[in-house]
């Protein structure tokens, strides 16, 4: 008999199932990952707008994001997996769904930026961002006092971080991606968008639309 075949289920979280991610996320920067740590409170709001995603194996949840609006830009944000799954394409999948729903959803005419920020001592998501198409385009100093406690400060005091913008290039990118996508990662485990409304090939429509609409614009 073969063994059960991996499925990795990506989809917003609902809010009921918001103390569960916050249990994940906070698990995520107790052992020292260098993501922004959001409170309960924070993570329950982005479940409720519907722009907190995840990805379930089985009824384990393995991944997390958010993208929401912060500062007038969409923040990419939270973007983790369990270690016992990493290098298997889970982190790529998951930012590509966050930013296609998003898009789609939210922001269509694509005039909104979408960032995401990494601190200064992070490497691990550098070389999976600028694949995806993000450009690196500045840095911030965050006042200690704004910044959470599990981000380390530098010999000022101050969290320091990189800017990546989700560019143009990652745009038509990213739509290609979703139409040669055959729902499976390279160790042939299995993904499936759970999305809802609007449906999945509704979100592919939309993003060919999208990202047509970009290249037009920029040739
Ligand atoms: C960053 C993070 C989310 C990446 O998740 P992941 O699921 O391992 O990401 P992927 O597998 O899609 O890609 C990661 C790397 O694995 C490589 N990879 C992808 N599929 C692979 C496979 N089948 N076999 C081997 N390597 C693979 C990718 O090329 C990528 O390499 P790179 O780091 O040199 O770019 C994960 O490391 C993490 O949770 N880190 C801690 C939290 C954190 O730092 N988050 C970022 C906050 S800004």
């Amino acid at each position: 008999m073969g063994g059960v075949e991996a499925v990795y289920v990506f989809t917003p979280i609902a809010a009921t199932d918001a103390p569960h991610a916050y249990a994940f996320h906070a698990r995520s920067s107790a052992v020292g990952e260098l993501v922004w740590l959001r409170t309960a409170g924070e993570i329950e709001s982005f479940a409720k707008e519907g722009s907190l995603f995840g990805v379930w194996l089985a009824d384990q949840l393995v991944a997390l994001s958010y993208a929401a609006i912060l500062e007038e830009v969409w923040e990419i944000g939270g973007l983790s997996v369990d270690a016992g799954v990493r290098h298997r394409g889970i982190g790529a999948v998951l930012l590509r769904f966050v930013l296609a729903y998003t898009i789609v959803s939210e922001n269509r005419l694509f005039e909104t930026p979408m960032l995401t920020h990494v601190h200064q001592l992070n490497d691990a998501p550098r070389g999976l961002l600028l694949d995806l198409g993000f450009e690196r385009s500045g840095t911030v100093a965050i006042d200690p006092a704004k910044a959470p406690p599990n981000l380390p400060r530098d010999a000022s005091g101050l969290v320091i971080g990189d800017t990546f913008r989700f560019s143009e290039r990652g745009l038509v990118q990213l739509c290609g991606w979703f139409e040669s996508f055959d729902g499976r990662l390279q160790d042939g485990a299995l993904c499936r968008f759970r999305v809802g409304k609007p449906l999945i090939r509704d979100l592919k429509q939309a993003l060919r639309d999208i990202a047509a609409c970009v290249s037009r614009l920029r040739n």
